[in-house]
Parts: C-alpha cells; structure tokens; sequence
C-alpha cells in the first residue's frame, strides 16, 4: 500500500458487538490503512463510551437512545452514514434493525462491508435494486460468503456449478436428539468454535445460522437455491467452497477468526499482512466433512424453503426467529420451540402482496406478533428493532 494513501474512512454501525470490536482491533492495529469516521450503537450508552475511548476521532451517536426521539435518531445515523467524508459504511448490526440504515447507505452509492446477512434474508430483491441502481457495492464479512468471494474472483460466473456452505455443526452436533428440548441458555450460548454475540450464537446452535445463510449467498452471488448445499465441517478451518463446471473445487481455509474476513471486506482489492496466522494443517491433522443430519437440524430445510417460496416468507422467517430467539435468551420458551415457532408463523403467513419496504416491515411485524401469540406471550410486546 502507498504511504501516501489516506486511509479509509469507515461509518461503523454495531460498534459495540462482536463484529464491531473487531472493526476497531484492526483499526487500531492498521492506522495506515483504516480510520473510524464514526462509531454507531444501539442502546448501550456506556458501551459506546468505552468504544470510543480508543477513537477519539469519530463522531460517535446512538441509534436508539433510551427515552430518546426514535425516528430523530435514525436521521441522524442516516446522516452520518451518508457523509461524503464515508468511504465505506460496515453494517454489523444483530438483526434487521440494520436494513433501513443500509439501504439508505446504498441509495446514497456507498459501498457496504455487511455482517448483518438478517438484511439479504429479509430485503435481498430490494437490496439487489438499489445496489444496481446507486453502483454501490456489497462485501460479504460472514465467514462463508467470504471464502466464496474469496473463490470467485478471477472466475467466470457461468463456470460455477454449485456452492457449498460449511458449518460446524455448533454445541449439538453429537448430543442426544431426546435432550435438546432440555437444551439451557447456557449450553446453547457455549459455541465450540467461535465467540460471537448472543443471537448468531442460538442461530447457530439451532443452525438457522446455516439457513439464513443460503439465503445470503443467494442474493450475493445470484445462484439458485437447489445449487447451495451445505457440509458439516466440525473443525471450522475450511469456510466454504465453490464447485466449478470442469469438477474442480475451490476453497478458502484459515482460523476460525473473524478479523479475517473483516479483514479481507475491509480492504479489498487489497490484502492486509499478518491479520492472522495461517492454519498449521499438519498440527491439525484431519479435516472431515459429513451431510447434513435434517432431522437434528429442521432449520436449514425450512430456511431453504421460505427462500424458494419468496415473497415475504424470507422476512416471515426472519423476524419469526429473531423474536423466538429473543424469547428462549430470557427463558420464556425452549430450544426446540425456537424452530417450532417459526415454523407454525412460516405456515400461516398470508400470501405476500408487493415487496416494498413498507410490505417487508409489515411482514416482519406480523411475524414477531404471530410468535407472541403462539408463545402465549401476546401481541404488545414484540422485540421490533425495525423502525417504520
Ligand atoms: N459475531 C460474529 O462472529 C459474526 C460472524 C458472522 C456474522 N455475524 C453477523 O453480524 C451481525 C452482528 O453480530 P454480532 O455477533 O457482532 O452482534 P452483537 O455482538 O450482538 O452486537 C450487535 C451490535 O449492534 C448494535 N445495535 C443494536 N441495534 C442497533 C441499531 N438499531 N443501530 C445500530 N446498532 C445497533 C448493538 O448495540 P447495543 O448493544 O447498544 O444495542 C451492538 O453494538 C449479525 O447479523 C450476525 O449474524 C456475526
């Protein structure tokens, strides 16, 4: 890299999670490359306080301040998100509180490192528009839709036959299928792989994660739904794969560290030396692969199937999973109800009319009431993060 370069500005949205502390790691250890323009949070203003500490430079604001104004604080995001001073914008925000906010980045032509695959799940068609309208770009930070860029550049898209997800298999790959109803926050929250904030922690646990993923890699690299399958891979050093027509296939290895994805979103074209060691193969010995066990994992069926009917089913199943997650986080109902319970609002979903923003966010909103009620809870209090 040039040292005349100036580095380059990001607008970070999530400053505060697991992803985002991350963003800040390699800031600070990479001032030549990267500078924050602005750190973004939710709620948690004494968290943000301590983020900023260590960034004295960035505009720092809250995207929902407690009793603060709601709809005068995602202004404010818009604005700073949309700051001609922004050269990238990362979105690593838990759950689809984060489409308004990155749409209105891509309507303003910024290029988005997105952590947040809840947004793809939810809006892929209207992601995918606006994205061809503005020339914004999107650049996968999801450790899976990395290593399939990763494998994708310099290749032709017609060369590509299918994509293959890898996925751990989380903390119940082996556990008696008679016990999961029995499964704790605790056990479900302990991933054997990767530290990761609560919510992506359950998804995988459950492997809703792995669902919600193929969703993704749909609406990133335009490949259909039956091309997308998924391998358990319990040592999470292989990330992903892709098959090309000639039976050659390609992937991407490393540790199961998330600075280097980040890494790799942050910077492209170029990338950033040392971020982690590489895999020591011979230490590690094996490297083993097994199908999809469906039974143990209903999730990544019915994640499939919600994308295939389209619509508003993507955001139906989103929404349903986030509030039923949000539920078994404070002990109102089991593991196993999480995927019941989005099953049952999937199956009665009515029939989507247009996908406009306003039907997608009704969608969500009757899908987090919808599980309320089936979890008894009733239907004033849902977990909508999406403002209206
Ligand atoms: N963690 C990983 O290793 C990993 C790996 C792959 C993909 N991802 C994806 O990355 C996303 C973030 O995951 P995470 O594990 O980093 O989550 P996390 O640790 O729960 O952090 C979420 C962050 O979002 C903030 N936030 C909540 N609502 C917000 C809003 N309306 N506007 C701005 N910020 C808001 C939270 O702040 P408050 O706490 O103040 O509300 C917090 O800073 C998820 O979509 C996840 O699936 C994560």
């Amino acid at each position: 890299m040039s040292s005349s370069r100036r580095p380059k500005r990001l607008a970070l949205l999530g400053a505060t999670g697991s992803v985002g502390g991350q963003v800040g790691d390699l800031v600070l250890r990479h001032p030549d490359r990267f500078a924050l323009h602005s750190l973004i949070g939710g709620h948690d203003a004494n968290a943000l306080k301590l983020v900023a500490q260590a960034h004295p430079e960035a505009h720092v604001l809250l995207a929902e301040p407690a009793g603060g104004d709601r709809s005068a604080a995602a202004s404010a995001v818009e604005r700073v998100l949309t700051d001609p001073e922004v050269d990238l914008v990362v979105v690593a925000v838990s759950g689809s509180a984060a489409l308004p906010p990155t749409l209105a980045a891509l309507r303003a032509g910024k290029d988005i490192a997105l952590a947040t695959k809840e947004v793809l799940v939810m809006a892929g068609d209207l992601v995918r528009e606006e994205m061809r309208r503005h020339g914004s770009q999107i650049f996968p930070i999801d450790s899976e839709h990395s290593a399939i860029w990763q494998c994708l550049w310099g290749e032709r898209r017609e060369a590509v036959r299918r994509l293959i997800l890898t996925g751990s298999g989380g903390p119940f790959l082996r556990r008696p299928l008679s016990t999961l109803s029995g499964v704790t926050v605790a056990e479900a929250l302990a991933h054997p792989r990767w530290k990761m904030g609560p919510k992506i922690t359950v998804d995988s646990a459950t492997m809703m994660n792995k669902g919600l993923e193929i969703l993704e890699a749909h609406v990133l690299f335009d490949v259909a739904y039956q091309d997308i399958d998924v391998l358990v891979h319990p040592q999470s050093v292989v990330h992903s794969m892709v098959q090309f027509t000639d039976g050659s296939i390609k992937a991407q290895l490393g540790v199961p560290d998330m600075h280097l994805p980040i890494a790799v979103a942050l910077s492209y074209p170029e990338r950033v030396p040392d971020v982690v060691p590489a895999p020591d193969l011979g230490a590690i010995g094996q490297l083993t692969f097994e199908a999809l066990d469906e039974q143990r994992f209903p999730a990544v069926a019915l994640a499939r199937a919600a994308g295939e009917r389209g619509g508003s089913a993507p955001a139906v199943l989103n929404a349903a999973n986030e509030q039923a997650v949000a539920l078994f986080l404070e002990g109102r109902i089991g593991f196993t109800d999480i995927v019941a319970l989005v099953r049952r609002a999937l199956a009665e979903a009515p029939a989507a009319g247009s996908m406009s923003l306003d039907s997608l966010l009704s969608a969500d909103r009757w899908a987090r009431a919808r599980v309320l009620e089936l979890a008894g809870e009733g239907s004033q209090r849902t977990s909508s993060k999406v403002r209206t």
